[in-house]
């Protein structure tokens, strides 16, 4: 494993002559050793659940898999990402991945095995952790020992710290499943040498998945002595979450309406007691998306290539759509889209509600997901109903979402709670207008044109109620009819910067607060 590398050198001045020499050998007076601070990069260690390219199963992957590089981009930190090397990850990764050894990671009273191996991609440093019996299954999460899979994960996440003798100065955790790294650091691992230094930083991308489990699981799975319990004791169990952000130095969402709706019993799935006592220390961070991933003049799986100056490839993109789609092939109606998971949070009981008397206006309908049943039934139906007009893909297709997102005019997305959400902003990177309920990250990136704003970029409505839905999306089909307007919209969103460079001088701002 890698040695210590030494903040400081030190050099023995050499003796003017001989004479000097030989007294200097003599009394060995401190002036000689000429000390050379040799500064450190500063570091910073991500540790996630999943990223993109490797492994992926939403919006946590993209973030993971751009802000690092975004913030190596900038050559201020040394940046890692840790992550599980889960059985379905990409083949074409996992053979390329350099093996650097293996150690025991202690779960409680279990000593579990812990392969460790490294890619470099883009200027940042990839571990993964390997144990089969933890991560060699079919899906990421949903298994019924998740608590003890990231318990090992988190946990193996430091003791590869004292392995590798990496300590970073930032160890940046997300979400639930990374919770207890934190909690590790400030409770078992205070004060050992080399964690002392380390600073958690706390992300929570979605406030609804907590982490909950049994007291009775403290000492005998998650290792915690019992004075550790009252950290993560919430509503009568072990709340993950909860630990994370009662012990990290700073916390952070993903936007910064989020951060304060998540003060308030709605958003806040429970939490809203810890978050407002620990609000001085909890700051909402906009994400940004790939923008180079997300571009129509480069995306391959488009019918025709455009950019913002040259639109003209998008019509193209709209007839092949709408053709492959069995829908008519008409330039003058408003093609609406929803690429979402068919869950209820993302407001799918708006569009439920009103979904027919949208559908009984000139407009074609297009929805591609896959979740609940209950989503996926009614979807279905209603494509049933209405052909010609509607169409249902039950699916998670990326060169499919690539076509609708560039052949669709308007985008739906009238999300209940939304963190921050990255459909709102490929949209507009394809030229199609969001409407957008105006919560957490959709608030802090569409502005909308029906607030009279010339700037803007979408379309917004505030309640969540079906028929104000309605009626701004009815808003956006009638400015559709403006051309001269609508093509103002399209390049006002197609420019607006949603790249990761302000984020990560956010981000970075707040790594040097503990410098
Ligand atoms: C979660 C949130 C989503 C956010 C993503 C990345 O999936 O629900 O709003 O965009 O994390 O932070």
């Amino acid at each position: 494993m890698a040695k210590k590398k030494s903040t400081v050198q030190t050099q023995t001045a050499q003796p003017a002559e001989k004479k000097t020499a030989k007294r200097t050998a003599k009394k060995k007076p401190a002036e000689d050793k000429v000390t050379v601070n040799v500064e450190r990069k500063r570091s910073v260690l991500f540790v996630a659940s999943e990223a993109n390219p490797f492994i992926a199963t939403g919006g946590l992957a993209d973030v993971i898999g751009s802000l690092p590089v975004s913030l190596a981009e900038r050559g201020n930190y040394d940046v890692r990402v840790i992550l599980p090397l889960y059985g379905t990850m990409e083949e074409g990764y996992k053979t390329h991945l350099t093996y650097l050894g293996n150690f025991n990671v202690p779960v409680a009273w279990r000593n579990q095995y812990c392969g460790l191996f490294s890619y470099k991609k883009n200027g940042v440093t990839f571990y993964f952790v390997d144990n089969e019996y933890y991560f060699k299954r079919d899906t990421l999460y949903g298994h019924y020992d998740d608590g003890e899979r990231f318990a090992f994960f988190s946990r193996a996440a430091l003791e590869a710290m004292r392995v590798l003798d990496y300590y970073p100065d930032i160890m940046h955790c997300h979400d639930w499943q990374t919770a207890l790294s934190v909690v590790y650091l400030k409770t078992i691992y205070a004060g050992l040498y080399g964690y002392e230094k380390v600073r958690a930083i706390f992300t929570i991308h979605n406030i609804e998945y907590q982490g909950k489990y049994g007291k009775e699981l403290l000492e005998d799975l998650f290792g915690l002595p019992g004075n550790v319990e009252p950290l993560l004791d919430y509503d009568g169990c072990l709340n993950l979450m909860k630990g994370a952000i009662q012990c990290a130095d700073y916390v952070t969402t993903v936007s910064r309406t989020y951060a304060n709706e998540i003060k308030d019993p709605f958003f806040a799935h429970g939490l809203q007691y810890i978050v407002n006592a620990n609000t001085e220390k909890l700051t909402g961070i906009l994400n940004g998306i790939d923008q180079k991933l997300y571009d129509p003049q480069t995306d391959t799986h488009l019918f025709a290539n455009y950019s913002a100056k040259d639109t003209s490839g998008k019509a193209v993109c709209k007839a092949q759509l709408q053709k492959m789609l069995n829908l008519p092939e008409r330039a003058d109606v408003p093609v609406i889209a929803i690429i979402s998971r068919l869950v209820s949070h993302k407001g799918l009981d708006l569009v439920k509600a009103v979904l027919e008397e949208l559908l009984a206006e000139d407009v074609q309908v297009v929805i591609l997901g896959k979740g609940e049943a209950y989503y996926e039934g009614y979807f279905n139906y209603v494509a049933e109903n209405y052909s010609g007009k509607c169409k249902t893909i039950i699916a998670y297709n990326k060169d499919l979402s690539s076509k609708i997102y560039s052949g669709a005019d308007i985008f739906l997305m009238p999300s209940k709670q939304e963190p921050c959400g990255l459909s709102q902003m490929i949209a507009c990177r394809y030229g199609t207008i969001p409407v957008v309920r105006r919560t957490g990250g959709l608030a802090d990136s569409i502005t909308p044109y029906n607030d009279g704003r010339v700037s803007g970029n979408g379309f917004a409505f505030n309640n969540y109620n079906a028929h104000e839905m309605l009626y701004v999306i009815k808003d956006a089909v009638y400015t559709f009819g403006n051309k001269k307007v609508w093509s103002e919209l399209m390049k006002t969103a197609m420019t607006t910067d949603f790249s990761w460079n302000v984020s990560a001088e956010q981000y970075e701002k707040l790594y040097d607060l503990y410098k």
